[in-house]
């Protein structure tokens, strides 16, 4: 049996995505939502194959966050095995199901191939303003992240509400747990496309963000994560999230 925690919501499991995904059953996830690793920072392998830390975070910085795993691939290897991820997500969503991927903008052509690749309809592109990101001396800020938003076949719509494109929210070091981690609230505001109820599949779930997201939200969670280290701060959190709900 996978090793794996169950929670009142959802349930975790710690292993390989992909050796996970292959055991779960068809047809049955209503959204896919997920931060995979972006093996990005760098134009070269060398530089991809820096220490995450040293790829995403600001120099200076002290907070020290468990090592995070499989951020290593060079662009060929990223998009196949993206793609191989992405097919078994496919294969386990129910039809017209929507899927949402976080990406940076170095590694967007490469994602928005591999998410059709693997049989994704692409929608579009969801904008994550971050106003507290890193300065860029000369050149550009780069202030924002992307999340692709996709659907199996015909996406399934469950409300008549507009959702906006562009979203803004700032990274706050004191409530991170993850070296990437992303904020709870950004990751609500993107459930909001799958009904109340939903059962969400993360195969990347970190410092578990879209667990506590579908906790607090009333949806259901299928977390996987490859770090024992993440896996039992995922834990953590989700313990707590569903106490401060009794
Ligand atoms: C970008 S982080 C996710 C962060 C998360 N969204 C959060 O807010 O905490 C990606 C996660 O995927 C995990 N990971 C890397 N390779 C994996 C694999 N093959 N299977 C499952 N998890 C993996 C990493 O350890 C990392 O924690």
């Amino acid at each position: 049996m996978l090793p794996q925690t169950i929670f009142d919501n959802g349930v975790l499991y710690t292993g390989d995505a992909l050796a996970v995904l292959k055991e779960l059953p068809a047809d049955s996830v209503d959204m896919v939502l997920t931060d995979p690793p972006y093996s990005s920072g760098g134009l070269h392998l060398s530089a991809r194959q820096a220490a995450p830390a040293s790829k995403y975070q600001a120099s200076g910085t002290k907070k020290v966050y468990p090592p995070m795993l499989g951020d290593l691939k060079d662009q060929r290897s990223f998009v196949m095995w993206a793609t191989l991820w992405l097919g078994e997500c496919w294969r386990l969503a129910k039809s017209g199901a929507p899927c949402l991927v976080f990406c940076d903008w170095r590694q967007l052509p490469a994602m928005t191939d591999a998410i059709q690749a693997a049989g994704w309809l692409w929608k579009g592109i969801v904008v994550w303003h971050k106003p507290n990101a890193r300065p860029t001396m000369g050149a550009f800020r780069h202030d924002a992240e992307f999340v692709i938003h996709a659907a199996k076949e015909k996406m399934r719509t469950h409300t008549r509400q507009c959702f906006p494109g562009v979203f803004h929210y700032g990274v706050d070091p004191r409530k991170k747990v993850h070296l990437t981690g992303k904020p709870v609230a950004l990751v609500k505001d993107l459930l909001a496309v799958a009904a109340t109820g939903a059962n969400v599949l993360d195969p990347f779930l970190g410092g578990g963000t879209t667990a506590l997201a579908c906790v607090e939200t009333g949806r259901r969670f299928i977390g996987v994560e490859l770090s024992p280290e993440y896996a039992a701060l995922a834990a953590e959190r989700i313990h707590v999230a569903e106490a401060s709900l009794q």
